[in-house]
């Protein structure tokens, strides 16, 4: 099978599409034709030697990429619940070596859920690991509830934008950051309030929130705190580099909180329900072929991005 090697860390010039054997699944696994797939700021992190390779060992050569949507080819035993020609989608093997960049991946039962029939490949998997990281961390303790304020960092970005939708889903008062930019698109995924970043600063934002989901860190993480009414939460997707957060929580009564994103089928069909109702959508802002996967991970490193990046076969 076609597959897109990462030959060391470093720049999109060290990916190679090589041949590679096609795997057997084991006990619990399947094996999927990939129809789609999507980058994350993850695989990025990951190319340059950071990211992944801070939670499991990454040792090049390796084939990155963890979201996937396709059809089961093959089953190994124990995996019961899918069947032969099944589609499905997830943010598979992590945190660990998913090597979804390529034709055929072999993915845990235990990560990947059944693609709504109304939902596109490319959808499903754009949605995949984004919508599975905005999910768990927002069901973190008890959740959401409806009526709640809740506010987005980089809410036009790949987590954001789902998350939005589903903090509006489940009835809360949503305000969504980004540049002004992209202010109509925050806007038109429902949130109730924007504000430009580039513009406010956080202390001036209208504070009182419940809950804070930011895919930020560093500085937004120690200022957003403030924002919080007391007993408020705050999810940061990206690990603080000391305990000042924890300390700054602390003094302010509110609860700080990193998380890491774990592949779950049973939390990926939470975010397929939603999906298939249409309660959330995807938005894709660019469709790549997997052969010009260089291109995806310079367009994602940008920062820019709106929505997802999707790989298309
Ligand atoms: N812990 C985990 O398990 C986990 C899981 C998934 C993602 N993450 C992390 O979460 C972060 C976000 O992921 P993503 O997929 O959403 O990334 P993304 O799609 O690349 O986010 C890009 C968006 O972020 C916005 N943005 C950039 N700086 C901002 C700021 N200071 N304030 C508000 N918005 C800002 C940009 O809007 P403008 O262009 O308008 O500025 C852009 O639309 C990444 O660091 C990723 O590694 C962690």
């Amino acid at each position: 099978m076609r597959a897109i090697v990462l030959e060391q860390f470093g720049s999109v010039a060290n990916f190679r599409e090589r041949d590679v054997p096609i795997g057997r699944p084991g006990r619990g696994q399947v094996l999927i034709d990939v129809a789609a797939g999507s980058v994350n700021p993850i695989d990025i992190k990951t190319r340059v030697g950071r990211g992944a390779a801070k939670w499991f060992p990454v040792i090049p050569p390796v084939i990155l990429g963890w979201d996937i949507a396709g059809k089961i080819v093959n089953c190994g035993p124990d995996t019961d619940t899918f069947s032969l020609g099944e589609d499905v989608f997830g943010a598979i093997g992590f945190p660990g070596l998913a090597q979804a960049n390529a034709d055929y991946v072999i993915a845990d039962v235990a990560h990947i859920a059944k693609k709504p029939a109304s939902i596109s490949f490319e959808e499903s998997a754009a949605a995949a690991m984004a919508g599975l990281t905005a999910w768990q961390a927002f069901n973190q303790n008890d959740g959401l509830h409806a009526g709640q304020k809740v506010l987005v960092h980089g809410a036009s970005g790949g987590v954001g934008h789902l998350a939005v939708q589903m903090a509006k889903a489940c009835g809360c008062h949503v305000t969504g950051t980004s540049s002004g930019r992209n202010r109509q698109f925050v806007q038109s995924l429902g949130a109730d309030g924007h504000i430009d970043y580039q513009k406010t600063p956080i202390p001036n934002y209208p504070g009182d929130f419940d809950f804070i989901l930011d895919p930020i860190g560093g500085d937004v993480t120690l200022a957003s705190l403030g924002l919080l009414k007391q007993g408020g939460h705050l999810v940061t997707l990206n690990p603080p580099g000391d305990d000042q957060a924890e300390r700054k929580a602390r003094e302010l009564g509110v609860v700080f909180q990193f998380i890491l994103m774990k592949s779950s089928s049973s939390d990926m069909e939470q975010v397929a329900k939603l999906l298939g109702s249409r309660v959330i959508s995807a938005h894709i802002s660019a469709s790549i072929p997997l052969s010009h996967l260089a291109d995806a991970h310079l367009l994602m490193e940008s920062g820019r991005t709106v929505g997802k990046i999707s790989l298309i076969r």
